[in-house]
């Protein structure tokens, strides 16, 4: 517990974004508050991935406000963009890790950047492989581990910064499926640790349903349904959370 429980976090107002004048997010309206998880569900092409990189602008939305922390994102320059990276972590589905660098470079990489010294940037990369299991894999290389350790050390990675808030986009979705339950074990130590807030693409109903403290169901650029997980997936109210329901069912 940080003490900060319960603090919004983050707010969207009314985010839009096109491409090629298609409207792929149509007015989202959002909260977060501190310590708790959110999960974001909804069909490939619906446009999760672009709401969550809008946060910390890894892609320009085009309509809307974002305030983080008490700071508007969307009113920064680009040069003051690092101000919020470095306090939110991001997890790709692709992982994205820098195959010329041993494990921990990579995990460390973001601290050295932001103003670290080596030593710092080191000890907190040792810490945050330990949380993921992986600190006896430091000094091999990304090529030479499985997807799943992979995986988490792209978890380690966003950890490392000691994030407010840590985005995840499909982080299970490129793995085998015998290496996922190694991975959302991990994300479900992280969410019940509470120290971070948490906002979360995945498909995993059954994760979903243990973790999340509300879900969102977007659809066509929209959010259609949010609310706590045992009320979307048992009575849901759109076409989409009847379809997740019956995946849980399964
Ligand atoms: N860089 C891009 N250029 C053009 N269209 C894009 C780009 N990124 C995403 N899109 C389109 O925007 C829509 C939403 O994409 P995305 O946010 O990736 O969806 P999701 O993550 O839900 O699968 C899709 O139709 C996708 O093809
Ligand atoms: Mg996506």
């Amino acid at each position: 517990m940080n003490g900060e429980q319960g603090r919004l976090l983050l707010k969207i107002e009314g985010l839009g974004k096109r491409y090629h004048r298609r409207r792929v997010l149509k007015g989202i309206n959002l909260k977060l508050f501190s310590g708790e998880t959110i999960i974001i569900m909804g069909p490939s092409g619906c446009g999760k991935s672009t709401l969550v990189r809008c946060i910390n602008r890894l892609t320009e939305p085009d309509e809307g406000r974002i305030f983080f922390d008490g700071l508007e994102v969307t009113g920064l320059p680009v040069s003051q963009l690092a101000i919020v990276r470095r306090k939110i972590g991001f997890v790709f589905q692709q992982f994205n890790l820098i195959q010329r660098l041993n494990v921990l470079e990579n995990v460390s990489f973001a601290l050295r950047l932001y103003g670290q010294s080596k030593n710092e940037a080191e000890e907190r990369g040792i810490k945050a492989l330990s949380r993921v299991g992986l600190k006896s894999k430091a000094f091999n290389h990304p090529g030479e581990l499985s997807g799943g350790e992979q995986q988490r050390v792209g978890i380690a990675r966003a950890l490392a910064l000691e994030p407010r808030l840590m985005l995840w986009d499909e982080p299970t979705a490129a793995l085998d499926p015998i290496l996922v339950g190694e991975v959302l074990e991990i994300m479900e130590e992280l969410v019940n640790s509470k120290d971070t807030t948490m906002l979360v693409v995945t498909h995993e109903v059954g994760f979903a349903h243990r973790a999340a403290n509300r879900i969102l169901l977007m659809n066509q650029g929209e959010i259609v349904e949010e609310g706590k997980p045992e009320t979307v997936f048992a009575a849901p109210r759109s076409e989409i959370g009847e379809k997740y329901k019956k995946l849980l069912k399964n």
